[in-house]
């Protein structure tokens, strides 16, 4: 589409795009946000560098694209529940999102969206690198497409195979964590889901997240939730962003992946997020 009110500076050829023009912090017009929610859909993950927003404005921001949804595993900050902060500190040994996946597949209805946005970061490192399964999925030969239809993944908060999300916050010692005792919440998800906006199917698994897959044994699902997630993370499908403090990124959680790049050790990052409720993939 063309654009009136955003210069758009795709990041890479398989999604991503630094959107200039916007002060996130005003009351954006109806045009404004139609742009910028037309950005997202079409490239799946949108930045915004220079801005300077509390949580209040995050929140408000977050608002224009639905209810915000609640992370069962963190504490929200005091002032602002709907948020909380991911921090690594200087003797931290281990990160928040440090492996390929989509926010909260654990949970019945996970979220649209998730909104990250920098306050502190490192010299160098730290980025966050995302990956389009629409692309990925597209790619896929038809065989394996139909092989696909109709199955469904088990996705779980405690995965034991790479540590699990709840799992690894025991180690994560700065950040302030709840409800540890539920980590072996799951659920239920198609493999291949489609977009309610888009109509475009997009692979839904991970490493991270995706335990099994229902009606079949783990040894039977591993080698194709392995395959999925590999090919998923081709470098062809990625794009990655080299925060700045002031910088926001919101992606697509039903069309991506990400993941947390842990490369800065002895060095502190500190980020706020939020997440927007979404729809029951189907
Ligand atoms: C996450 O939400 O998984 C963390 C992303 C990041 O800190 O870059």
């Amino acid at each position: 589409m063309g654009y009136q009110t955003l210069d758009v500076e795709p990041l890479s050829g398989a999604l991503g795009a630094v959107l200039h023009g916007p002060d996130l912090s005003a009351d954006l017009s109806n045009q404004t946000f139609d742009e910028i929610h037309q950005a997202f859909l079409d490239h799946k993950a949108i930045f915004f560098r220079g801005q300077n927003l509390d949580p209040h404005q995050q929140i408000a921001f977050g608002r224009r694209f639905g209810p915000m949804a609640a992370y069962p595993f963190m504490e929200g900050l005091p002032e602002a529940p709907e948020t909380f902060e991911i921090l690594k500190t200087e003797t931290d040994v281990k990160n928040f999102g440090g492996g390929w996946h989509a926010d909260m597949s654990f949970v019945p209805v996970p979220p649209l969206g998730t909104m990250l946005y920098g306050i502190e970061l490192p010299d160098a490192g730290g980025d966050t690198m995302f990956a389009n399964t629409a692309l990925a999925y597209e790619a896929l030969s038809d065989g394996m497409k139909e092989l696909l239809d109709g199955v469904i993944g088990v996705n779980s908060a405690a995965l034991k195979r790479s540590g699990g999300r709840a799992n690894s916050f025991k180690k994560a010692t700065a950040m302030a964590s709840k409800n540890l005792d539920r980590a072996s919440m799951e659920a239920e998800h198609p493999i291949v889901r489609t977009h309610p906006e888009t109509g475009k199917k997009a692979l839904f698994v991970s490493r991270g997240h995706t335990a099994s897959l229902k009606d079949m044994t783990e040894e039977e699902s591993y080698p194709l939730i392995d395959f999925l997630a590999d090919h998923c993370v081709r470098p062809e499908f990625t794009c990655r962003f080299r925060w700045e403090a002031g910088s926001l990124a919101l992606w697509d959680n039903r069309c991506t992946l990400h993941f947390a790049v842990d490369d800065y050790p002895g060095q502190r990052r500190r980020m706020r997020r939020l997440t927007i409720e979404g729809d029951k993939p189907v």
